[in-house]
């Protein structure tokens, strides 16, 4: 079987030489598309298929129409909101993701861009401190988790609301305070970090009345979707809320916009959260062993599109 591994922004090349042994092991080939720039390229690499490795690259009814024998995609990640589930289940493909393989990486950048906000990106100005203030984590799953446990270490009073959790389950770990609804999270926090995927519930439902309910200093920081924020409603309470700050690892549409609140908003150039030679490992190792294990055995563990 041919395994195709298409990422417009690569795999660490240590996780490349993992993914090729274990489909090599396995009795298959593998096939490359890095950094491609035309979506043409895509279609033509997908072509002959017989399984897809993709990171945040969007397989849409396009892609799937060009992949005359696929038979598997995974995402090699959390979030699928890249992956046409229609298309593949109409098309009779199997999609799956990695849950949890990437979550130590975005939790630790989160941390980190944290620490370089509150220092004022290290201008050299006094900033403040993380450890007694209160982080609130919007969903409690695999990257909240680990938010949680590290930000316990810095001392944060860790809170969290997760709409698929109740209070019990987010408290079991005896790590994070339940609250009882979004809005509670952001009228408590500090600071609140992000780990919602883009749903059609979840789009641009971070807004002005939500954020606008923060205390002095509130600051926003989103690892997930850029899909969640309202923009045009952010830029709006940022322009009347002078002590609001937005953090993100998923330049906005409207960066050059958000740019304009000096020393209150921070882009990375490109998304960095899963950018770790541990975290491609981890996922791209999984995916090829679901892709091995789902022609070995037909084992569907992990499938979206049931
Ligand atoms: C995920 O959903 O797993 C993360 O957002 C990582 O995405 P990436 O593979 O594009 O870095």
């Amino acid at each position: 079987m041919k395994v195709l591994v298409a990422t417009e922004k690569p795999f660490a090349k240590v996780a490349v030489d993992g993914i090729r042994e274990v489909v090599e092991k396995n009795g298959h080939t593998l096939a490359l598309l890095e950094k491609y720039t035309d979506v043409n390229d895509f279609y033509a690499a997908v072509a002959d298929a017989d399984a897809l490795i993709v990171r945040s690259d969007k397989v849409t009814k396009e892609v799937i129409a060009h992949a005359n024998n696929l038979k598997i995609v995974v995402r090699a990640g959390a979030g699928f909101d890249n992956l046409d589930l229609a298309a593949c289940t109409e098309k009779g493909i199997v999609a799956m993701n990695t849950p949890g393989q990437n979550s130590n990486a975005v939790a630790e950048l989160v941390m980190g861009m944290l620490v370089y906000a509150v220092r004022n990106f290290y201008n050299g100005k006094s900033g403040s401190e993380l450890m007694g203030k209160k982080l609130g984590l919007l969903a409690y799953g695999n990257v909240g988790r680990n938010v949680a446990r590290i930000a316990k270490g810095f001392g944060m009073d860790v809170y969290a609301f997760d709409a698929f959790l109740t209070a019990e389950q987010i408290e079991a770990d005896g790590v994070a305070h339940a609250v009882a609804n979004q809005a509670a999270l952001f009228e408590t926090c500090d600071v609140v970090s992000l780990h919602i995927p883009a749903t059609a519930e979840t789009k641009n439902s971070i807004n002005y009345d939500l954020v606008g309910k923060m205390p002095k200093g509130g600051i926003l920081v989103n690892t997930a979707r850029k899909e969640v924020i309202d923009e045009a409603s952010l830029l709006k309470l940022m322009g009347e809320r002078t002590d609001i700050r937005y953090i993100t690892d998923i330049m906005p549409d409207a960066d050059a916009e958000f740019k304009a609140f000096e020393g209150r908003y921070f882009a990375t150039p490109k998304k960095m959260g899963a950018q770790t030679e541990e975290a491609n490992i981890n996922a791209g190792i999984a995916a090829a062993n679901q892709i091995s294990n789902f022609f070995a055995t037909g084992c569907t563990k992990f499938q979206l599109n049931k």
